[in-house]
């Protein structure tokens, strides 16, 4: 008897084990295993198909016939296709001319914003504001799920570190920590506490892994790093994005270590689902399943679809390879039913999660959609954003900020009347007509009695200097020059690298004539990756860092220009002198024969300094701070550590402004080399002039851990200097010792 019973709870144990998901309720895994069960293999190809709708262009292909493919059951997923009613209709022949009826999930790049357009991913890290950056996201989602959205291809959590690619404007910069901060808040945003809330979506870490890294910072090109180098710098991010929930992972276009991402299985198996525990699924980039070919690795397309199956991917961004190959694949036992059921339910997890089989067409609203998008509360909240990116690089007799009793004001460049460059690359549903132009946003500070007068100077790029007279001429009669200058926000994002990053064109001998006007000469930049500013930063009084502000943009510019607000913006990337010092960041390694300008034989150059123009974390405002002298008290047990280190912080000037208060560790001496300075935590601590705050800090040993030499996670006893500052070259020290 009561072994039967035993048996019993013993099968309805496995079964209530086997159906957990954190994304369903065992219920829902029932309902999953039931519609599995009437799925044919075709149906179940379809599922881990998805196509792009022909709305918008992401990559190098699109695609006749989606439509008759969602009716045949063909595809599970449609991309680039958005607003309430035309998805509503593709989700009509999905659920009610399909044999199963079961829902499209519809994804979109929502990236920093779905109408309303917030700064550039590059721009809104240079707030290292994470509270604000999970509000932008959250409104993002908002608008794109009003918009008939499901799924955003978002956030971008590689590391960045070579200014030369285009792709350092998508993501967080630099740093691992700041990138891990920053991808725990655009996760939580997306996605909110609950899928099944019809204002989030679900969103995906992008791109798994180490794109950042490609060789030459040109964009898809090999990335050949360590395996200690993968798992220390450009994996933690990946690793916060699914802590926080993530739903998605997207491979990347490059190899890791010869394997290209969408096939690589020691990345999407051994470590995303073997060691970190992934629940959710995995799509491929655009085609990238297709380019094992001319990767090398495969001769075929059915041979790339094997490999990508069997790597761990469970989705096919528009390569239609799985759509052509994957039924007789399992059918030749070259890929298991079983991996199949995997990808399957996984998918049909994240569709039950957001709710989409309760009902397809929640996200479809007309009402919705108008209520919910671009709407007052969401403009004001990118203006804001807008203002917490903007990095003041240098303010030379306070010339920032301008008095709004100004009389006579010149605005130059073809950017100062750009709407369309406020956006940036990725810029979703975003449209230049909804941006104010950073002219229109100092016309509307200032009101009709300024005289503000605009010349176009020079074009971005090209050799067209024609325009730099009249410029001077204006110039000499203003009390201000405010120059807009950069890049075209084409010259960044995917497939935009550049092997020159000064400023294109003739700015800079605009920049320079302008300056022996002898007017202030404040410059604006409008950018997508850090420039080497080195040959006009001595002919501007003042360089404002705008990156691409998004939809109100040119409101927050003037906002800081006329000292509405003071900038706090502090730079997530290095800005180099040159491009012939890239790569450079501010945690590299000391080597074994450190600068030393007294000995020939040390590391340097002949023609340029090792010091960037600008370093991470650095950022000026209209007050000053200074910083006391910080102290450190350390706790230790057997299997513990705390360490607890306070500084006191001063507003030393006549503004209220916000510091940004970084605390760096060096681990002296370890099993591997160390990098010179590591960031582990910061504050943003906001101080009336002349008030002084004690800011305290509190390190685990988890804070002090890195891949030891025998490839082990963890601290090392020894000693460590804690830095704390205004950016990543931070004077202000404490040391402490470890036992
Ligand atoms: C692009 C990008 C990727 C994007 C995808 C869909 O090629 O690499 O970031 O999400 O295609 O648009």
């Amino acid at each position: 008897m009561y072994k039967s019973i035993l048996i019993l709870l013993l099968v309805l144990g496995i079964h209530t084990l086997e159906a957990q998901s954190r994304w369903t309720t065992a219920a829902e895994e029932k309902a999953i295993t039931d519609l599995m069960a009437q799925m044919t293999l075709a149906e179940k190809v379809g599922q881990m198909t998805l196509f792009t709708s022909d709305w918008d262009q992401t990559g190098p292909t699109l695609r006749e016939g989606y439509r008759e493919d969602i009716k045949t059951g063909k595809v599970g997923a449609i991309f680039n296709a958005h607003t309430a009613d035309y998805n509503r209709e593709l989700q009509r022949i999905s659920v009610e001319e399909t044999r199963l009826g079961i829902p499209l999930i519809f994804g979109y790049d929502v990236v920093h914003g779905y109408r309303t357009i917030f700064p550039i991913p590059l721009g809104e890290a240079a707030s290292w504001n994470v509270v604000s950056a999970q509000e932008n996201a959250r409104i993002a989602a908002r608008e794109a799920a009003s918009a008939g959205l499901h799924w955003t291809f978002a956030p971008m959590v590689d590391v960045a570190r070579d200014a030369r690619w285009g792709r350092v404007m998508e993501g967080a910069g630099e740093d691992v920590y700041l990138g891990q901060v920053m991808a725990r808040a655009r996760v939580k945003g997306f996605q909110g506490d609950d899928l099944a809330d019809p204002f989030t979506v679900v969103a995906c870490a992008k791109h798994f892994a180490a794109y950042g890294a490609a060789q030459a910072g040109r964009d898809y090109h090999t990335v050949d790093i360590s395996e200690r180098s993968l798992r220390e710098i450009y994996l933690p991010p990946f690793k916060t994005a699914l802590d926080a929930g993530v739903g998605t992972f997207m491979t990347s276009f490059n190899e890791v270590d010869g394997v290209p991402a969408s096939g690589n299985h020691h990345l999407l198996t051994d470590i995303l689902r073997n060691e970190w525990g992934f629940e959710g699924f995995v799509v491929t980039d655009y085609t990238s399943i297709n380019e094992m070919i001319p990767h090398g690795i495969v001769a075929n397309e059915a041979e790339a679809g094997e490999l990508a199956a069997n790597a761990g991917v469970d989705m096919d961004m528009q390569g239609a390879i799985y759509y052509n190959n994957l039924v007789d694949q399992v059918a030749n036992d070259l890929v298991s039913l079983e991996r199949v059921d995997e990808a399957v339910r996984e998918i049909l997890r994240i569709k039950y999660a957001l709710g989409l089989f309760d009902d397809p067409y929640r996200y479809n609203d007309l009402e919705r959609q108008r209520d919910n998008i671009f709407t007052a509360d969401h403009i004001a909240a990118a203006r804001a954003a807008a203002r917490e990116s903007l990095v003041l690089l240098k303010n030379d007799q306070q010339t920032l900020p301008l008095a709004k009793t100004i009389k006579k004001l010149a605005v130059i460049g073809p950017l100062a009347i750009s709407q369309e460059d406020m956006l940036g690359a990725w810029h979703a549903d975003g449209r230049g007509a909804n941006c104010v132009s950073v002219l229109s946003g100092i016309q509307e500070a200032l009101g009709k009695g300024a005289a503000v007068t605009y010349l176009p100077g020079v074009p971005v790029v090209g050799d067209d200097a024609t325009g730099i007279p009249a410029a001077v001429a204006a110039a000499k009669l203003a009390d201000a020059v405010i120059v807009v200058a950069g890049e075209n926000w084409t010259m960044s994002g995917e497939a935009a690298s550049r092997t020159d990053i000064n400023l294109p064109g003739r700015q800079a001998e605009l920049i320079r004539q302008l300056h022996a006007t002898g007017t202030p000469v404040i410059v604006v930049l409008l950018n997508g990756r850090p420039l080497a500013l080195t040959d006009i930063v001595d002919y501007a009084d003042a360089i404002l860092e705008a990156w691409y502000p998004g939809t109100a943009g040119g409101q927050a510019i003037a906002d800081i220009v006329f000292g509405d607000y003071a900038p706090a913006g502090k730079l997530p990337i290095t800005f180099p002198r040159s491009v012939g010092q890239i790569p450079i960041y501010y945690n590299m390694k000391n080597t074994g024969r450190p600068l030393d300008f007294a000995n020939k034989y040390t590391s340097k150059y002949l023609d340029e300094s090792n010091d960037p123009l600008f370093p991470f974390g650095f950022g000026l405002t209209y007050t000053t701070f200074s910083f006391g002298t910080p102290e450190a008290t350390v706790e230790q047990s057997r299997d513990s550590v705390t360490i607890s280190v306070s500084i006191d912080v001063t507003n030393t000037g006549k503004r209220a402004g916000r510091e940004v208060v970084q605390l760096y560790i060096r681990d002296l001496v370890g099993s591997v080399t160390r990098p010179v300075r590591e960031l582990k935590a910061f504050q943003l601590v906001d101080l009336a002039a002349g008030e002084r705050q004690t800011v305290q800090f509190s390190l685990t040993a988890e804070d002090l851990s890195f891949l030891r030499r025998d490839m082990s996670w963890g601290m090392e006893p020894g000693a460590f200097d804690i830095f704390i500052g205004n950016d990543s070259r931070a004077t202000q020290r404490v040391s402490v010792v470890i036992e």
